[in-house]
């Protein structure tokens, strides 16, 4: 029986293998995970936007991302063999082999009404209307010398009562220089004080803000970031009084290139049941100390942490700099299970970002969180800022080191395992329905996002076209009616802000 199925699929195999081509095939995969960085006028250098600039650029796309050894995009550090986050960036094995096969057999281009538009990627907010808007008082000049740069501007709120709040999102002004932020709120005096030891508008500061403000790791944004809101129920604070430190690293630019970054705080709208509290596991947790990193070596350091009360976790941050390499953090609950919490094989200090989980992770009393962390002091981490080579110790620089695990957690809840905190993956699905005369539609949203659906016949002509602003995140179901409609091959396509699908219909 076994072997009756192996040779059937084997025949099926040769016969559907169908060219490879790029509308078909690569589009999808290119426009979904490499576009929304790799766009004109987005972070990235090159822009994989169309048939030419991708097939130009094959050879790059096949080192950066296809080469076992070398590949490093997308971008995403957490190792996805030991645990799992929201919004990952990685190209499935299917899909490293349809760019593979793509480009072996000649990057066709295939029918251009098979090939997926390019999501919207929409400049401004992407959950909706703000409630409070933060913005930079003036503009910052970052200047072109191919030199990164780390500075911190003092965002007033004015507020004077505090607020209870249900998402954060940062919008880069200059998306091109905006290469990582971190957020901070504060209500003491410390950051004006340093704003004026500096000259010109905010301050120098490579690493965090400085001094230790109220909120330490508020929010954060690096490229290709997505902004939730928190789960229903759970809620973070604004202080009265308060202002909200805005730490930029702009990244090298051979041009001079000006940034005015916006912070959007929503307020929650729904009863608040649960406030997002934080911790971080610092050098005071380290078994193995001091944290002192000899030059010419590699050292682990071991810390652990005791957690106070049943918590559920929601995402962690882990922070060092350019010496850092491994990292593996996992926690021993009470009965003596494991679970993983991340591991990171190669850090790098430009990707750092919170990490959210895809469920929330219980972790009662008494369980045990340990953080291992390797720093590679030698001249073969390339990354070494310090040549020749000198012994490091923390410190807020770029030459020093730092040894930061942030998590986010709240109060246990019965039930909290079950909850979903990204919720589900984006879908489309288009099926001729003969009975009606139509073509049924579904599609499932990851996220509140604007939706475009377009019909198109196989010459790629526009038959019909529908949109849908501020669609709510979840499951749709909407029809075209093909009545008036020839029998033939048609195309149906979804555009959203960060998803974009095609899908086939032949009315017979
Ligand atoms: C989250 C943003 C992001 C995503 C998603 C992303 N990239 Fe990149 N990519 C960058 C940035 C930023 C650089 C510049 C180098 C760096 O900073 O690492 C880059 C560099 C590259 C380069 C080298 C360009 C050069 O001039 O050296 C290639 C090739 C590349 N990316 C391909 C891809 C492919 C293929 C995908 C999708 C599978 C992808 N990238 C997804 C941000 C991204």
């Amino acid at each position: 029986m076994k072997n009756y199925f192996s040779t059937l699929f084997l025949v099926i195999g040769v016969f559907v293998k169908a060219q490879t081509t790029f509308t078909e095939n690569v589009a999808p995969i290119i426009y979904n995970k490499c576009s929304s960085c790799h766009h004109t006028g987005g972070i990235a250098p090159l822009a994989f936007i169309n048939y030419t600039e991708v097939k130009k650029h094959a050879g790059m796309i096949s080192m950066a991302a296809l080469d076992p050894k070398a590949k490093f995009m997308p971008p995403w550090m957490p190792d996805t063999q030991y645990s799992h986050f929201i919004d990952e960036r990685v190209l499935t094995d299917k899909e490293m082999e349809s760019i593979k096969n793509w480009i072996s057999e000649g990057m066709v281009e295939g029918n251009k009404a098979a090939e997926p538009e390019l999501p919207s990627f929409p400049k401004g907010s992407q959950l909706g209307k703000p409630d409070l808007v933060l913005s930079m008082k003036e503009s910052f000049l970052h200047i072109g010398n191919n030199d990164d740069e780390y500075r911190v501007f003092i965002l007033p709120t004015n507020l004077k009562e505090g607020h209870t709040v249900s998402a954060i999102e940062i919008v880069p002004g200059n998306p091109k220089i905006a290469h990582h932020i971190i957020l901070g709120v504060d209500t003491t005096q410390f950051a004006e004080k340093l704003d004026a030891k500096d000259e010109g508008y905010g301050y120098s500061q490579y690493s965090g803000f400085g001094f230790y403000p109220t909120y330490d790791n508020w929010s954060g944004w690096v490229p290709g970031n997505k902004t939730r809101f928190f789960p229903d129920g759970i809620s973070n604070y604004i202080l009265p009084n308060s202002k909200v430190l805005l730490q930029m690293h702009y990244g090298p630019s051979p041009i001079d290139a000006w940034d005015s970054t916006t912070v959007n705080i929503f307020y929650s709208k729904t009863p608040v049941e649960r406030f997002l509290k934080g911790w971080v596991i610092s050098p005071n947790d380290i078994k193995d100390g001091p944290f002192f990193i000899k030059a010419n070596t590699k050292q682990t350091f071991h810390a652990q942490y005791k957690v106070v009360g049943d918590c559920s976790l929601i995402s962690v941050t882990p922070h060092a700099h350019w010496l850092g390499k491994k990292w593996e953090v996992f926690a021993v609950h009470p009965n003596g299970d494991t679970t993983h919490l991340i591991r990171i094989n190669d850090w790098d200090f430009n990707w750092q970002n919170f990490f959210s989980f895809q469920k929330f992770i219980k972790l009662e009393k008494g369980s045990i969180i340990y953080c291992n962390v390797m720093y590679d002091n030698t001249e073969k981490n390339y990354r070494n800022p310090n040549r020749p080579l000198k012994n490091v110790a923390w410190g807020e620089s770029a030459k020093d080191e730092m040894f930061l695990f942030y998590f986010a957690y709240v109060d246990y809840k019965q039930g909290d395992e079950n909850i979903e905190i990204g919720g589900s993956l984006n879908s489309f699905d288009a099926i001729y329905n003969a009975e009606k005369k139509c073509i049924n539609i579904f599609y499932n949203l990851a996220e509140n996002t604007d939706v475009t659906l377009k019909l198109y016949d196989d010459k790629n002509k526009l038959i019909t076209i529908t949109e849908n602003k501020g669609t709510e995140k979840g499951k749709h179901g909407t029809l075209f009616n093909t009545a008036r409609l020839n029998p033939g091959t048609y195309w149906c396509k979804l555009i959203t802000a960060n998803y974009t699908s095609c899908k086939k219909v032949i009315i017979p």
